[in-house]
């Protein structure tokens, strides 16, 4: 009888792949709506494997229906504290949501990150516990530029030559926690000169998946890391290999933003960056983020 149950159940929802290295489509869910526990299993798993999905046409989520949908795969972060002074507006949002936006109220800025390039990047790995995900939904999207790109951490380490692979084994590296994404200074930091004197989480640089059990680069962002014990130039010299690698087209999927698009990226296996915008445009995404749980 259970069997016959299961065989008639009508199917939760579609899974398609990008066919690039990350990157799934999720159709036929409205994340406004309370999922069903097999549907919230089927796009764990879809998480798992294709690492970043996106879910168009959510005009109708609400922030609440933000929130409630990214709980379901784990506590949520409250929202950073901001670099600068914000609007009014941003401060009365629920303290879960982060809002991404060159948008000004008042002359204050709405939220975060402006509309400069945003490098790569993964979020937070200054942190100890960098969180685990995160999902970022359009509201107001640009004409023109404001993309981001997504790179699989996974393969850009699979596809390491051997001898790079022993290179890296057991070493760790400094994350810089001074400058955002968009290159701000946070509050209570001074200026890195000196990247053996930078000021952030140590992490390895092959970290394991706590979901799949498999290897991954972790490399967090670029300016002022350093790779413990190594001469500075060594460790330029090593990140800057390691960089070029695990950037590669091949190993990157660009999300060209529609209105109601929302995208859940696995934070622990993948990095992202935001293309430049014309400031003379408007930019509007709210963001959750999924507490990290364990070191990487
Ligand atoms: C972020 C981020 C990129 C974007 O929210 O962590 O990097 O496209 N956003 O806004
Ligand atoms: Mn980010």
């Amino acid at each position: 009888m259970a069997q016959a149950a299961e065989l008639h159940r009508p199917a939760t929802l579609t899974v398609r792949p990008s066919g690039a290295a990350l990157a799934a489509d999720i159709e036929g869910i409205d994340l406004n709506e309370e999922l069903q526990p097999a549907q919230v299993a089927a796009l764990r798993d879809a998480w798992a494997q294709h690492k970043v999905l996106r879910f168009r046409g959510q005009q109708g989520l609400t922030l609440d229906g933000l929130i409630r949908f990214s709980r379901n795969f784990g506590p949520l972060d409250q929202r950073p504290k901001a670099s600068m002074a914000m609007s009014r507006e941003h401060d009365a949002l629920p303290p879960e949501i982060t809002v991404i936006s060159n948008v000004k109220v008042g002359g204050k800025p709405l939220g975060a990150l402006g509309d400069g390039e945003a490098v790569w990047h993964t979020d937070m790995t200054y942190n100890e516990i960098p969180p685990k995900g995160a999902c970022l939904y359009s509201v107001e999207v640009p004409p023109a530029g404001g993309n981001t790109h997504f790179a699989d951490m996974y393969t850009a380490y699979e596809t390491l030559p051997e001898a790079m692979k022993k290179r890296i084994q057991g070493l760790r590296c400094v994350h810089d926690a001074s400058r955002n994404s968009a290159g701000e200074l946070r509050l209570g930091y001074e200026d890195v000169t000196d990247p053996r004197k930078t000021r952030g989480a140590i992490q390895p640089i092959v970290s394991t998946h706590a979901v799949t059990g498999r290897p991954c680069l972790l490399l967090g962002r670029r300016r002022n890391a350093y790779i413990v014990g190594l001469e500075l130039e060594e460790s330029e010299q090593l990140l800057d290999a390691l960089w070029a690698h695990a950037t590669r087209p091949e190993l990157t999927w660009t999300q060209e933003w529609k209105v109601g698009d929302v995208m859940m990226w696995d934070n622990t296996c993948t990095m992202h960056k935001r293309d430049a915008f014309d400031p003379g445009s408007r930019r509007l995404m709210y963001r959750t983020q999924i507490a990290g749980t364990v070191a990487l």
